[in-house]
């Protein structure tokens, strides 16, 4: 089976209701950075920053994956599917993908502020992650997110990924921010690159093709795509 690797962003989510951070009305134009993406909001307002992240997962908790990510699940029964995603949500794994790594962490889970390796599933109907609330050695817990001048532990096993792709796919995401946008250029030459993306991305030159919808339209087009080229 050819490997289909698949980079995805905030905007994979959008359809299913869930907001991305860059548009006028995004994340980030009503929530600074700073405050709520960093260490050093973490320190000064640990609280705001739970606040922030609680508010995310009950919404994510009413979302449901979209077509597009089911689209996705479906290409598993053609291609060996790999999906590196940006996204903190798990509406990838809830749509049947099996192969989904988060590169910026997983907002059902918290894990120690003392000790990294200390991670925990977030119950759906427990979803707030409280001040007192402790890691088994006793640090208060945050959420499993990477912020903002954090490492992004999972990297090299995704430009792994990257690097054995046949077939390349981003979805939904401005590219804006690294070391994720530099993926693309792990892709070996010759591998075709798709990119579907309602809005304009300044993309580096190597895509092959670019599908201008919404993930839903987007993901149906690329299957067909699929069809026609590498069948
Ligand atoms: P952005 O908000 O920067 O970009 C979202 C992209 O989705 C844009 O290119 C939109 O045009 C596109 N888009 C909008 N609606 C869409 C739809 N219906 N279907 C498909 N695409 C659509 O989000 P990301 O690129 O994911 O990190 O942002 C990357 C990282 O920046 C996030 O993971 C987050 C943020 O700060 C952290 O919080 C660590």
């Amino acid at each position: 089976m050819k490997k289909l690797v698949v980079l995805t962003g905030a905007g994979m989510s959008a359809e299913s209701g869930l907001s991305t951070f860059r548009s006028s009305d995004g994340l980030w134009e009503n929530h600074r950075v700073e405050d709520v993406a960093t260490p050093e909001g973490w320190e000064r307002d640990p609280e705001a920053v739970l606040d922030f992240y609680n508010m995310l997962r009950r919404k994510l908790i009413t979302a449901n994956p979209n077509e597009g990510h089911c689209g996705l699940a479906t290409l598993e029964r053609e291609y060996e599917v790999r999906i590196i995603t940006q996204n903190v949500d798990n509406l990838h794994e809830r749509a049947g993908s099996g192969h989904v790594l988060h590169l910026h962490g997983e907002l059902m889970k918290s894990r120690s502020s003392g000790d990294e390796n200390l991670i925990y599933d977030i119950p759906v109907n427990n979803p707030d992650i409280k001040i007192g609330d402790k890691c088994a050695k006793g640090y208060q817990l945050r959420p499993h997110i990477v912020w903002f001048g954090e490492a992004v532990p999972m990297i090299e096993k995704a430009i792994d990924w990257v690097a054995e792709a046949d077939i390349f796919v981003v979805i939904g995401t401005s590219l804006n921010v690294y070391p994720a946008a530099g993926l693309l250029h792990y892709v070996r030459r010759g591998v075709p690159v798709y990119l579907i993306d309602p809005n304009e991305v300044h993309a580096p030159g190597n895509i092959t093709r670019v599908i201008r919808k919404g993930a839903t339209e987007g993901v149906k087009e690329l299957t067909a795509l699929l069809k026609q080229s590498h069948s």
